[in-house]
């Protein structure tokens, strides 16, 4: 307790001056800022030029620039141009520097497993590392702003943008959205290592009707505030600089000038000090959307709400001044927006030092940074997910025993390197010199006794199965066949929703005719979503998901494959048998006729043609070994709502042949409520490691404040009553336990 008071105590007298000087200097500038000056803090242009390229044929944005009309710049890469960029800025009046964002979503020189499949380690640090390293890495190449984390809960695999953020569960995505924020601002804004980290998109653009990117979506605002904004908090509580907005439109009111969640929520209720960017040109695309007649309508109603810069839309260039002089927008509104974005470039240190993102040195030390390279090997070995292992001849067919074995490597991406990237790198001209191809990353590991086979087999996503007599002559040769498929890398990510989640082209195809051959099959699915391959879930007795793991994905598979790495991944979404079960999740309500099981359809809420079981459910993963867990233990049967406390135990045992990690979960289920409340709700888990035979208690401690919900009144209240304790291997936990909060 001494120690948190002495925290305290110091931060109170570390950052009030920083605060006093921070208040003190952006009020003085603020104040001999003209209202063209202030708008052109608002205006946020693309760069869409290389390291060393030319402006746009636009042409006069380096006039503006130095006019000091944009206060900030994207997909501006590299020292160089952004210190040019930077000293065009210094000759506008009030020298006041640029901030330069970018997309770092998942790595900048050294990229690692896209967000999803990073969200499947459910390791927290790992999580918060990866995300500091990008940080590092990109702030070297003068960026100081990412547009990361996505913190977008997402309930339909049909959304492409899937990909980018940590899947299905609030409560895990709230951890996570606070890790990877913490990873991308380090220490705090002013080091030349850390860059503003950008929650977004805010909000719920994930529930876009039909999972079709940028629709529209309608909820309750109960459904709102206990399901989609919480991630977001989560994101504000943990510091984070900024918040983009989302292109979609929520009960009617696109999210860009929504201002119950951007000034109610937001900057009222959560106490939000950074600014809001909208998302590319979402602000003049309210126009498109019906709710405003053009850009001045535009940009009244956006600046209204609460959004503080105008990504690529100009609307904020074009009409702001009109609508000041038409006594529309008061400029003390402008002056709060000007403010926000001000305070955060005297955080960066910009005004004292505008170029200190700028070093050559620095900037050269990030290419194929060893030991980030290690990193994200080790990264993606713990992203990749086990979904089956049954035993062949008495034996499960992983991990590998390559030695003296004739092994035949078989797909589209075996020999790929960029695909293993994913959507949303940033791509550099020696990125094909440097990403390590599964099968590369297989050879590693392989002595001369081995022998590697290979072959194409099909494409990606065409008809053409001239590929397959080959895939067939090279698996009839082999011991054991090794089938990499899946969809592209950018058959997922923005604007690409699917509505048919099946392995594209003749893949499925190939996949059959190669197991005709009779030899036992290994397949790796590569993929940025949940995808549906149902004959392989019944056929194929090893089941591999790699998502797409970066720089080191070769060395990633092969470490699990050959059992350097045991897997220990747990699914953060669940995967449907058929797109007719979408959406999809496990933390639904239970409602009045709920199905027993998957066979039970007499009169219930159930697919008369379909289980209603996800084919893998959230939180699924399985190991090389097993693990057992007993014991529940509560350290009482009630909790009172003022100050309790119930510690939960479970005995977790290593009962298998393997050393390795177990994500012990703990769920919870509120049985009456006074709205319905879902059949299970994650609020706990730990990644524990565990040598073969090793025994370890893991504890839990559960409080009143994890028990809240939204009720109608939009009040988020502690309900008295009984509640049921489940802990175990994923969301099918059935370890169960009972206890009361009671008053
Ligand atoms: C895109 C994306 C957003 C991204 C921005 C800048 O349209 O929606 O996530 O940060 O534009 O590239």
């Amino acid at each position: 307790m001494k120690k948190s008071l002495l925290i305290v105590a110091f931060l109170l007298v570390a950052v009030t001056p920083f605060c006093q000087n921070a208040e003190r200097f952006v009020n003085d500038l603020l104040s001999n800022m003209t209202l063209d000056e202030k708008i052109g803090q608002l205006n946020q242009y693309n760069g869409d030029w290389g390291a060393t390229g030319k402006i746009t044929p636009e042409g006069d944005k380096e006039q503006q620039i130095k006019q000091g009309k944009v206060g900030s710049m994207l997909n501006v890469t590299g020292v160089e141009t952004v210190r040019k960029l930077q000293a065009l800025a210094l000759q506008s009046r009030l020298k006041i520097p640029l901030i330069f964002g970018q997309d770092v979503i998942h790595g900048f020189r050294t990229t690692f497993p896209i967000p999803l499949g990073e969200a499947a380690s459910w390791d927290l640090s790992l999580m918060e590392k990866s995300a500091r390293i990008a940080a590092t890495e990109a702030a070297a190449y003068g960026i100081n702003w990412t547009f990361a984390p996505m913190v977008d809960i997402a309930r339909d695999p049909r959304w492409g943008r899937v990909m980018e953020g940590a899947g299905e569960d609030t409560y895990f995505g709230s951890q996570v959205a606070q890790a990877r924020v913490k990873g991308f601002q380090g220490q705090g804004l002013g080091a030349v290592d850390a860059v503003m980290a950008c929650a977004k998109h805010f909000a719920a653009y994930g529930a876009a009707v039909g999972g079709r990117d940028y629709n529209s979506v309608d909820m309750s605002l109960r459904q709102l505030n206990e399901t989609y904004l919480p991630p977001f908090q989560a994101a504000v509580n943990a510091g984070v600089a900024t918040l983009m907005s989302s292109f979609n439109d929520i009960n009617g009111i696109p999210a860009t000038a929504n201002s119950y969640i951007l000034r109610e929520k937001l900057k009222k209720e959560w106490h939000f000090n950074g600014f809001v960017v909208s998302d590319w040109g979402s602000i003049g695309e309210m126009i498109r959307h019906g709710y405003a007649k053009d850009g001045y309508e535009a940009a009244l109603k956006a600046i209204t709400a609460g959004t503080d810069m105008d990504m690529e839309s100009r609307c904020y260039r074009d009409h702001l001044k009109q609508l000041v002089a038409d006594g529309k927008v008061p400029v003390s509104l402008i002056n709060e927006a000007v403010k926000r974005i001000l305070l955060k470039k005297y955080e960066l240190g910009l005004f004292s030092d505008p170029y200190r993102f700028c070093n050559d040195e620095r900037q050269a030390r990030q290419v194929n940074n060893q030991e980030n390279r290690r990193f994200a090997r080790e990264d993606g070995e713990k992203s990749i997910v086990l979904l089956k292992n049954d035993p062949v001849n008495g034996r499960p067919l992983l991990p590998l025993f390559p030695n003296n074995q004739t092994i035949a490597f078989i797909g589209p991406f075996v020999k790929a390197t960029v695909a293993n990237h994913g959507f949303w790198a940033i791509s550099f001209p020696d990125d094909s010199t440097r990403i390590v191809s599964q099968f590369e990353g297989l050879r590693n590991q392989l002595d001369a006794s081995s022998t590697l086979l290979y072959a194409e087999g099909c494409h990606v996503n065409d008809n053409d199965e001239s590929g397959f007599a080959e895939a067939v002559r090279v698996a009839s040769q082999a011991d054991i066949v090794i089938l990499s498929l899946g969809e592209a890398p950018d058959m997922s990510g923005e604007a690409k929703s699917r509505s048919n989640l099946r392995l594209p082209g003749v893949q499925e195809a190939l996949l059959e005719t190669v197991s005709a051959v009779g030899k036992p099959v290994v397949l790796l699915l590569n993929a940025g979503r949940p995808l549906i391959f149902n004959w392989a879930s019944e056929h194929v007795p090893s089941i591999l998901y790699t998502w797409w793991l970066g720089t080191e994905a070769g060395n990633s598979i092969a470490d699990v494959l050959v059992g350097t790495c045991n897997p220990s991944g747990k699914l953060p979404m669940s995967f449907p048998r058929t797109e007719g079960q979408i959406p999809l999740y496990y933390n639904h309500y239970s409602t009045g006729r709920p199905a027993k099981d998957d066979d039970d359809k007499f009169y219930v809420s159930a697919y008369i043609d379909l289980p209603n079981s996800p084919e893998y459910p959230f939180g699924y993963g399985l190991s090389y070994t097993t693990f057992d867990v007993a014991k529940l233990q509560l350290s009482s049967d009630r909790m009172p709502i003022q100050g309790g406390r119930l510690n939960v135990s479970v005995e977790v045992k290593n009962t298998g042949n393997y050393d390795g990690e177990e994500v012990v979960q703990l769920y919870i289920r509120d049985l009456v409520g006074c709205v319905v409340r879902p059949v299970r709700e994650l609020k706990g888990f730990k990644k524990i490691f565990l040598r073969k035979g090793e025994v370890q208690t893991v504890s839990f401690a559960l409080t009143p404040n994890d028990l809240k919900f939204f009720n109608n009144d939009l009040q988020y209240i502690n309900e008295p009553g009984t509640y049921e304790v489940f802990v175990g291997h994923s969301s099918l936990a059935s370890l169960k336990g009972t206890f009361e909060l009671i008053k």
